[in-house]
């Protein structure tokens, strides 16, 4: 992907070019905007939509799945309420704010084609409900941290990348992993903001992909996982930052070359290819050392990789002149 001239939205603006205080300003505002009262406010018709989503979704009828008891979130937490979850997302091709929801319901998920391609053995393509039968699925608890500082715990449902990749038989010259979100205006009126490099692009290299926290989401709290969380196919990886769990996914390609992400080409200066939660590295414009747990609005301490450092830290020995953290 080459890169491209864009009029860059001001918050994206490095801190040489934006002071502190409208960027502090503006995010206050935009906290008092969606704050809880409309979360709440919102929550009622959404909850029922999702519900009616959820009994038309073709695949409805394979969830709840077994959880997998391995994969423990902090007692004292516990799981962020659905309610709150399906109405306070990042969802760009919906627009540049919170409150996505309803936008959202507009994107089409049957039928989802998945392209698979690249340094692989034989590219193919595999419609989502042929892919949920081939794959074991199951529920994990993960915790799931926002490089804007705020948090939550999540119960997904879906299989490790490692078992699709079984399936797409990736050579020995594949390096990385790419995935892309879908591309259409009608659906998705965000994506006629031209300053976008649409469509939304995600990478991994090929240990992180195969790693075993690595998860394809297709359900949450129980059902299939709904169009504002990134319904049909999403990535989770709990040790990075939320933007790199790219929603809607249309295309996994494998690569030789390291994928340029989406927020990477719009502002390389504050978000890496890595990614990788770290409570001592700040973004440039804030702190990462706390985060707000979405439920009781209670800032709480970060930890290194989201705390799953036994599970991921071993992929980064021998990086230490990349930048991991941000
Ligand atoms: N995927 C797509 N296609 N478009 C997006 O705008 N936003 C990302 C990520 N995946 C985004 C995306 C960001 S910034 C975050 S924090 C998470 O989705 C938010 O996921 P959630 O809404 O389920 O909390």
């Amino acid at each position: 992907m080459g890169k491209r001239n864009f009029i860059k939205p001001s918050w994206i603006l490095p801190e040489s070019q934006a002071t502190s205080e409208s960027v502090f300003l503006n995010r206050r505002e935009l906290v008092k905007g969606l704050g809880m009262g409309g979360l709440l406010a919102a929550s009622g018709m959404t909850f029922a939509s999702h519900r009616a989503h959820a009994a038309e979704d073709p695949s409805s009828g394979l969830y709840p799945v077994t959880r997998n008891e391995k994969y423990k979130i902090d007692p004292n937490r516990g799981i962020t309420p659905e309610k709150l979850n399906l109405t306070y997302n990042n969802f760009y091709e919906f627009g540049s704010h919170k409150q996505i929801h309803e936008a959202a319901q507009a994107l089409k998920i049957r039928p989802w084609e998945i392209a698979i391609d690249g340094e692989v053995e034989a590219p193919m393509t595999i419609g989502i409900d042929d892919l949920l039968k081939k794959m074991p699925l199951e529920e994990r608890l993960y915790r799931h941290r926002c490089v804007e500082a705020w948090s939550m715990t999540v119960p997904w449902s879906g299989f490790q990348l490692s078992e699709l990749i079984k399936v797409a038989k990736p050579t020995s010259d594949a390096k990385f992993v790419r995935f892309e979100t879908f591309e259409d205006k009608d659906q998705a009126p965000g994506q006629k903001q031209f300053w976008y490099p649409w469509p939304y692009v995600e990478g991994l290299s090929m240990a992180e992909a195969m790693n075993e926290m690595t998860f394809m989401v297709t359900g949450a709290y129980g059902k299939p996982v709904p169009k504002q969380m990134g319904a049909p196919l999403r990535l989770a990886v709990p040790w990075k930052y939320g933007f790199k769990h790219i929603k809607s996914i249309k295309k996994i390609s494998f690569t030789k070359e390291r994928p340029v992400s989406f927020w990477e080409e719009l502002g390389p200066a504050e978000y890496g290819f890595w990614a990788n939660v770290n409570p001592e590295v700040d973004h440039p414009r804030w702190t990462q050392a706390t985060e707000r747990d979405l439920e009781s609005g209670v800032r709480i301490p970060t930890l290194l990789f989201n705390g799953y450092g036994e599970q991921v830290a071993h992929l980064y020995k021998d990086l230490q002149n990349e930048s991991l953290y941000r």
